[in-house]
């Protein structure tokens, strides 16, 4: 089985190119990804989604991240559809806000540290390979999931300065957060991310680093658009 969708993947890589970018939350990377997936009319995998709708489903029904195989077992049936209008439905239902909270944020951490988790995402993920091309955005898109991939970006910035856009961004959507759980949040995430057994966050070798500290959307994509000119 494995076997068959390891061929699969060869012979679609062969033919359908991907770029990856990964990196750490809140460095950018789903802006960056989808302003490049319209740029180049290619599809978008935003995979950190899935992670945040496996927690939601469990959630949902109640399953404790400590229940393993029930957990993998939501994460293989999910019934989801990307709209291309940008909306997400879980079982026909809108969940786009409930997914981006910072609550589901940590959650997908959560379930995304399972290995059989992982697994049960695989081929979904695979599968989002489709011509003309494919930007895949998440952790561990150019170590594991397109090892191929003939350009791999990867987006860092450091934890404060990406607490301040995050900030940023819910203090305009009307949230009411402090900056100083902001970082301990997403320090928490990190540390859970990269240090996990399965598919933790690192860089792959053949990766590009870009810290975006300093620079803004426009200056990373133009960096990014550059990079992809020379493939
Ligand atoms: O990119 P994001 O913030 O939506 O991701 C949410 C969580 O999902 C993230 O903290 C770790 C996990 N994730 C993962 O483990 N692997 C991916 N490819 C994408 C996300």
């Amino acid at each position: 089985m494995i076997q068959d969708v390891k061929k699969e993947a060869k012979s679609a890589l062969q033919t359908v190119p991907v770029i990856t970018v990964d990196g750490p939350g809140g460095v950018g990377k789903g802006t960056i990804s989808a302003l490049l997936a319209a740029e180049l009319g290619w599809h978008y995998l935003d995979s950190g989604a899935l992670y945040r709708l496996t927690g939601l489903a469990c959630v949902q029904k109640e399953i404790p991240f400590t229940s393993i195989n029930k957990v993998a077992h939501i994460a293989e049936n999910l019934v989801v559809e990307f709209l291309p209008s940008g909306g997400i439905l879980l079982n026909d239902v809108e969940v786009e806000t409930l997914i981006r909270t910072e609550l589901a944020g940590n959650n997908a951490s959560k379930v995304a540290a399972i290995p059989e988790v992982r697994d049960a995402l695989f081929k979904r993920q695979k599968a989002f390979l489709q011509s003309p091309g494919l930007i895949a955005d998440g952790r561990d898109m150019g170590t594991t999931i397109f090892p191929a991939a003939p350009l791999k970006i990867f987006l860092t910035a450091s934890a404060d300065e990406r607490a301040k856009r995050r900030y940023k961004q819910l203090i305009e959507k009307g949230n009411n957060v402090k900056l100083s759980d902001l970082v301990v949040e997403i320090q928490e995430r990190d540390e859970r991310d990269m240090n996990r057994s399965a598919s933790p966050l690192i860089a792959a070798q053949d990766a590009t680093i870009i810290d975006t500290s300093e620079l803004s959307i426009d200056e990373v994509f133009q960096k990014v658009k550059n990079l992809y000119k020379k493939l």
